[in-house]
């Protein structure tokens, strides 16, 4: 039960519990195309299987982890916690994105500034702009610890024969197989208006992909493999008509709101065609 790397925004934490239960007792190899701050993943520790998400920076950093612990975390120690040394990691973090091909030095430099921006930057979120940028201010924390030694040669351990994509999530396709076990996590449809929080990053994720992951979902499940899906409720609906698929909508205390005291109980929606009889469902401890 490994923690988190990065913080990430729709971190699966406070929900462990209620996916964990709905997972099947056994299964093949472990998918997450969504993969964000693999928060379910890390606590899984699945020894094979694949991990993909759309955000480069993400992925490379996660690739940095399990090919060259050493190095990151030799770099890390370069960092201050300091207001102006913050700014100007962040315009580095901002023009290595720039690049088209990156040595593998400045991939290990990303990857540590990406580290460093998380744990020290405004509310410890990852957030760019429409043009690409990370645009998190500063951010006042106590002992930032932006070297975190033990928690990435573990992450390095967990990732050892873990397989790393960036690409759209339909890269599933050509990986999964029979008995596998697949938990999609993708950007939240918008309860209203004002809780648009699917700006992960520049590219958004439509009404269009929720159908196209819907689509893709039936289709893997149709060749026998386990599929649990959480989401925001609205997305309930897409699969009322799909037989196999149960949809369960479960409280889940989510911090998403920038204002650390403003946590809001949120209601999410677990879709599964992992059978009853097959799911852990017992009580896997407190996660909270
Ligand atoms: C809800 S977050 C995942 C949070 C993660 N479960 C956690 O615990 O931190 C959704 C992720 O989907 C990624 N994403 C958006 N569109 C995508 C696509 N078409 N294919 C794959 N990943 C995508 C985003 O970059 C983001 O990291």
């Amino acid at each position: 039960m490994a923690e988190p790397i990065l913080k990430w925004v729709g971190g699966k934490r406070q929900l462990l519990q209620e996916l964990h239960s709905r997972f099947p007792i056994s299964y093949e190899k472990y998918h997450e195309p969504f993969i964000g701050g693999g928060a379910v993943f890390f606590d899984l520790e699945p020894s094979e299987g694949t991990i993909n998400d759309l955000n480069r920076r993400l992925i490379s950093f996660y690739e940095v982890i399990r090919d060259h612990p050493e190095q990151l975390i030799e770099e890390n120690h370069r960092h201050e916690y300091e207001e102006e040394y913050y700014y100007d990691a962040r315009d580095r973090f901002n023009e290595l994105h720039k690049l088209d091909e990156r040595s593998l030095e400045e991939r290990v430099e990303e990857a540590s500034l990406m580290l460093y921006l998380n744990r020290t930057g405004y509310n410890g979120l990852y957030r760019e702009n429409q043009s690409g940028g990370f645009n998190v201010p500063f951010g006042r924390h106590t002992n930032p610890d932006f070297i975190r030694e033990r928690q990435v040669r573990k992450a390095s351990d967990i990732l050892d024969d873990i397989e790393i994509y960036n690409r759209d999530f339909d890269y599933l396709v050509d990986c999964v197989d029979e008995g596998d076990l697949v938990y999609f996590d993708p950007p939240y449809e918008p309860v209203s208006q004002t809780a648009d929080f699917t700006q992960y990053q520049s590219d958004g994720f439509d009404k269009d992909d929720q159908r196209r992951l819907r689509d893709l979902a039936v289709k893997l499940s149709q060749n026998g493999v386990y599929v649990v899906l959480s989401n925001s409720p609205p997305v309930g609906e897409l699969y009322e008509d799909v037989s196999e698929f149960t949809i369960e909508v479960v409280d889940a205390a989510r911090m998403v709101n920038s204002d650390a005291d403003n946590r809001d109980d949120v209601a999410e929606v677990i879709i599964t065609n992992v059978p009853a009889d097959r799911q852990r469902q017992q009580n896997l401890g407190d996660y909270s």
